[in-house]
């Protein structure tokens, strides 16, 4: 067995190159002074060149600007501005020419509960991104999955704020550690796609703050370089216009966010003067692209009137070139050698620069099976002892000679679907669509991966060109193992994106193409079924889920390319699963407490007055048990969990306890630590304050501590408009998922 922690290591290091890059960071303090100086300098043609962008489709990428055509000395230092690159997206290069890596999406991230390998993707990416010449990363994207049918809820960590935190922290650092400019998207509340350019979510301030605005503060705390405003409105003002958001007195800047806040594309409704007084520092992509966007063509006129000051104007600059500066884009960064205009790849300004590499796709694979959530197995070997000949349920030996593979989400996917950029459900899933999908050029699909791996000991039947009922089951009866596969997708409402019907956001749960059927299908007929799934979210299980022939069932989510080798690794125990669920799985969609709404009237009013309480924080206090809870996942061994302690004041908290894995495999555990706040908090009962990743070789123990800010254990005071640690107990649950608590404590604050 491979130690996960080892591989993350030898990952890292192979990943980890800055400074090899040549480039020096700077100071925020030292950036601003430069940026202030040469802003200084600057005609107000040129200040404004700096702030709109050249119009969608006037650039190589999918934002640029107008940078001044001549170069400034200041402090001794030249400061020459290229065209400032912006690119799609969260999980990699999309529309960047050939030669790219598919990661995978934040959702499958949160899965592995692994920092490391959350810091890991984001230097990837970020080669990946540097490499082609873009200046900045349009991602992480941390929208909170509010409901479980969000279209783009995939690009993002899931519905624990605490979690998405933690993954856009680590993303943003390993990004911004090659020079790469990092975007946090969408603020404020962004959760569905329907009525997505003018919807307008009513949220209070608590909720706000503790959930939906928690991934952006870890993002101000990454010293991430800008933001993006969303296309909706919040409380009743555009994102993008909304003073309360983005101006001086609003959340970002008290926040301490030094960086500079762009628009999403197409999301300025207003005019020139609205958007830069409240706070806009430059609109995206420039021009007018119908749903919006084209106001600051008027931006030198409001300042002439005097309706912007040139103060503002500077200010906007300055903190436009204060991040370039601070990551030392002014230091040999490499030019734009692709063209977002041409997805095939085909024009002569797209130079298909190799940004892929050995490391990379020995990182995607990890990350595919480390998100890999073991959701049930019934394990049976030929000596009846865990380390027996597997006869049924996982891992595989090599004893299994006859395997059936059903299901077309096990083949190859559609390449060239909608022009390469992913806008179909045709093959096996690894990503959903829109501009969070990457390029999506080279996929490892599970059949040939299976194939591969099977030669000289299993022979592999398959019925993989569609799910079809009568084929599937009949290869699989008689095998000694079936692997049955179905999928689910969503994607970003665009203007002709709409992918069997399904609008971005998922018109229902349900697995596509009659998945669950199949599952049922097949597992009639072979006592030995193993269930893949991919989706972007939840499906419905528990019409199969107990069935005794399915033996397991491992949720796999959207694992990028190497998604086929990502699996045999679980499947036949190299790698023994660790993953966790970063949300939820019901049948029923009431379960989340939360709708989307569909609707034929535009622009809808949705009022969040569930509050604090999506997800597991619902179920949890409606007495709602799910077929499979928040960070539920199982492992090929048992740990056992003990020797609690907590030392704990007002101002931090530190929690230990020993932590023993009892089976016959080495393995991974990911503790989690969820608080109880005092009841007069008004919290849900349990929430999510911390977790780690620890690998133990069978047999072997460990301490684990896992700590908690101040900030942690406090909740937003909308009177004091600050956060306040409320006094009373404070229970500590530390437990294998959300329902799956081994230790108890509490401490006193
Ligand atoms: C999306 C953004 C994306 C931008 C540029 C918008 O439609 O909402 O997430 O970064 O397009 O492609």
């Amino acid at each position: 067995m491979i130690s996960s922690r080892a591989v993350v290591l030898l990952v890292f290091c192979l990943s980890s190159i800055p400074k090899s890059l040549g480039f020096v960071e700077r100071s925020w303090a030292e950036s601003i002074a430069l940026a202030n100086e040469t802003v200084n300098l600057m005609t107000l043609d040129e200040k404004i060149g700096m702030v709109r962008g050249v119009g969608q489709f006037s650039s190589r990428c999918v934002g640029n600007i107008s940078p001044p055509s001549r170069s400034f000395i200041v402090s001794g230092t030249n400061i020459t501005i290229p065209p400032l690159c912006f690119n799609d997206g969260p999980a990699g290069i999309r529309l960047g020419g050939s030669n790219v890596t598919g990661f995978p999406p934040a959702i499958n991230v949160a899965a592995t509960f692994n920092r490391d390998l959350m810091y890991s993707r984001g230097v990837a990416i970020g080669e990946e991104f540097r490499g082609k010449g873009i200046h900045v990363y349009l991602g992480p994207a941390v929208d909170i999955m509010r409901n479980p049918k969000a279209g783009r809820a995939w690009e993002g960590f899931g519905p624990d704020p605490y979690l998405g935190g933690e993954g856009a922290y680590q993303t943003i650092m390993g990004v911004q550690s090659v020079g790469v400019s990092a975007c946090t998207k969408h603020l404020g509340p962004y959760n569905q796609e329907h009525w997505r350019y003018g919807l307008n979510a009513e949220v209070d301030d608590r909720t706000f703050r503790e959930l939906y605005w928690w991934p952006f503060m870890k993002s101000v705390e990454a010293n991430v370089s800008a933001l993006m405003c969303a296309y909706n409105e919040v409380n009743g003002t555009s994102s993008c216009h909304n003073a309360a958001l983005i101006g001086d007195e609003g959340y970002l800047r008290t926040e301490g966010f030094q960086g500079f806040v762009v628009s999403d594309w197409g999301a300025t409704h207003d005019t020139a003067a609205d958007n830069a007084n409240a706070g806009l520092d430059m609109e995206q992509p420039g021009d007018w692209i119908l749903i919006g966007g084209g106001v600051y063509s008027g931006l030198e006129a409001a300042v002439d009137d005097g309706e912007v000051t040139e103060a503002r104007l500077n200010q906007m600059v300055t903190r436009i070139l204060t991040p370039w500066l601070r990551l030392g884009q002014d230091q040999g960064y490499p030019d734009i050698n692709f063209n977002a205009q041409d997805p095939d790849g085909t024009d002569s300004l797209n130079l298909n620069v190799n940004v892929r590499t050995d490391a990379h796709t020995a990182l995607v694979r990890q990350i595919g099976s480390a998100s890999a959530v073991l959701l049930k197995n019934n394990r049976t070997t030929s000596d009846g002892t865990a380390t027996g000949t597997t006869i049924r349920g996982l891992p595989l030996s090599k004893d299994i000679k006859t395997i059936a593979v059903v299901g077309q989400d096990a083949q190859q996917l559609n390449l060239d679907c909608g022009g390469g950029l992913n806008e179909c459900n045709d093959g096996t899933m690894v990503i959903g669509w829109g501009s969070g999908s990457n390029n999506v050029e080279f996929t490892v699909p599970p059949i040939d991966a299976i194939t591969d791996f099977a030669q000289g000991f299993a022979t592999i039947s398959s019925d993989i060109t569609s799910n079809d009922l009568t084929g599937g089951p009949a290869v699989a009866e008689g095998k000694d193992l079936a692997i049955v596969f179905a999928n689910a997708m969503s994607g970003e409402l665009g203007f002709y994106n709409i992918v069997d019907g399904n609008e971005g956001d998922r018109n229902d749960l349900n697995l596509w193409w009659k998945g669950g059927s199949l599952i049922e299908d097949v597992a009639a007929v072979c006592n030995n079924t193993v269930v893949v799934i991919h989706s972007v979210g939840p499906v419905p299980m528990s019409s199969w889920n107990t069935h005794p022939n399915i033996t397991a069932i491992i949720y796999a989510g959207a694992p990028g390319e190497q998604t086929g080798p990502s699996l045999v690794d679980v499947l036949w125990g190299a790698v023994n699963p660790s993953g966790r669920l970063p949300f939820s799985i019901d049948d029923d969609e009431a379960s989340y407490g939360t709708s989307i709404v569909y609707g034929i009237d535009p622009f809808p009013v949705l009022d969040y007055t569930e509050g604090l309480f999506l997800d597991y924080r619902y179920m949890d206090s409606q007495g709602i048990t799910p077929v499979y809870e928040f960070g539920y996942g199982l492992s090929y061994t048992t740990f056992a969990y003990s020797s609690l302690s907590i030392e704990a004041s007002a101002s931090s908290g530190s929690v230990s306890f020993i932590l023993t894995n009892t089976g016959s495999f080495d393995g991974t555990e990911i503790p989690q630590l969820y608080l109880g706040f005092p009841s007069s908090a008004g919290e849900p009962d349990k929430v999510l304050r911390g977790f780690d990743n620890v690998f133990l070789a069978s047999g072997a123990k460990e301490t684990v501590t896992i700590d908690i800010s101040q900030k942690e254990m406090s909740i937003w005071d909308v009177v004091s408009q600050e956060w306040v640690v409320p006094s009373g107990t404070f229970n500590v649950y530390i437990g294998a998922s959300i329902s799956d608590i081994r230790l108890t404590g509490s401490f006193t604050a």
